[in-house]
């Protein structure tokens, strides 16, 4: 599998009120052809920046970007608002976690899609509504003909979330980007969901970026896991290594906090007791010392880096488990 999607040493800071607050801290990841990738992390970790900022939309006068993101190659931190957006569609798409966001509340759905089908990829008028109906059942929507004369209020979450994948995936993008894209739905919708999402991913051969803050609901579904804390990655494997060897103290609290099926008090992750740090004041030491129950000293003092176990396997943390731990 080659590379297809790059973030080298990606960094996000704003300028606050407060002070400089950093988002994102310096990653690097890659998806490659075909693949799908998990990335997992708590609240404020800086999931969704790290994507718009990859993306080209997070700009402005407040926002700096630092680091390199490639697609196919090309070098898409330098380039303008408008020549990103050309990309959008045909080469990376984007699924978030509530669809209303996307979708235009005053429009019925058909029209909506014609005419990005019409202004993306200059089909006719005909051709727009004859492939709305083939992407609408493509995500399995009960009665496409009826649906195209709704408007986005009138489906169910779910039903919006399908039709916000359909037209994410309506220019055949390489690379689909999907941001909690399940979070607002109950369980089963859930799994429904994530499952089209693989099913589509397989029969159209994209590569996938789920982003989620539960490591359970990627589980099923992604090749490699990256978890990120505070703005880093702290952990990154095939799902596989990432379950059977963690070797990162906040991976295991994280599994931990994923209800067992034998758990009937009906909340669907535990909290990990503590919290983050501010990402506006200057922390030093490992980011998750305060929070791990292994801490020591040097843990406390020195931050420490990304390192790659031997088996392509990266942890960032002086102990990890499952090393003499
Ligand atoms: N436009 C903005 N201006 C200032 N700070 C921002 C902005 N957007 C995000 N942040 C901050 O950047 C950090 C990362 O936020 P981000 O939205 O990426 O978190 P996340 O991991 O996606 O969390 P969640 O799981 O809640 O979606 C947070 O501290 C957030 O408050
Ligand atoms: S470096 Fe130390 S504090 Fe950080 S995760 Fe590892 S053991 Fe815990
Ligand atoms: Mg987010």
């Amino acid at each position: 599998m080659t590379d297809l999607f790059s973030l080298r040493d990606l960094k996000v800071t704003f300028a606050t009120k407060r002070g400089t607050l950093n988002a994102v801290r310096g990653v690097t990841l890659h998806v490659a052809e075909g693949e799908c990738l998990g990335i997992v992390g708590e609240s404020g970790s800086g999931k969704t920046v790290m994507w718009r900022a990859a993306m080209g939309l997070l700009r402005g006068k407040r926002v700096t970007r630092g680091g390199s993101v490639t697609l196919n190659g090309t070098e898409l931190l330098t380039m303008t608002a408008k020549e990103v957006r050309q990309l959008w569609g045909t080469q990376i798409a984007m699924v978030f976690q509530d669809p209303m966001t996307a979708l235009n509340p005053v429009r019925r759905i058909g029209s909506q899609f014609s005419e990005a089908l019409i202004k993306r990829l200059g089909m006719s008028k005909d051709d727009a509504a004859a492939r709305t109906l083939e992407l609408l059942r493509l995500v399995r929507m009960p009665e496409p003909e009826r649906l195209v004369r709704k408007y986005p209020h009138q489906l169910s979450g779910g039903m919006r979330q399908r039709v916000m994948i359909a037209m994410a995936i309506a220019c055949n993008p390489k690379v689909l980007l999907a941001d909690e894209p399940t979070t607002a739905l109950d369980v089963t919708v859930q799994a429904q969901v994530l499952e089209l999402l693989s099913d589509l991913r397989e029969k159209l051969g994209m590569a996938m970026v789920i982003v989620t803050h539960d490591l359970g609901i990627v589980a099923g579904h992604s090749d490699r896991i990256a978890v990120l804390y505070a703005g880093e990655v702290v952990e990154l494997a095939t799902t596989a290594a990432l379950f059977a060897n963690t070797r990162m103290p906040y991976t295991e609290a994280l599994l931990n906090s994923i209800p067992k099926l034998t758990d009937t008090s009906g909340t669907r992750m535990r909290a990990i007791p503590g919290s983050p740090p501010d990402p506006v004041s200057v922390t030093t030491g490992c980011f998750f010392a305060p929070r791990c129950n292994y801490a020591t000293d040097r843990c406390r003092n020195e931050h420490p880096e990304l390192v790659d176990g031997g088996d392509g396997h990266l942890y960032r943390c002086f102990f990890p488990l499952g090393k003499g731990k």
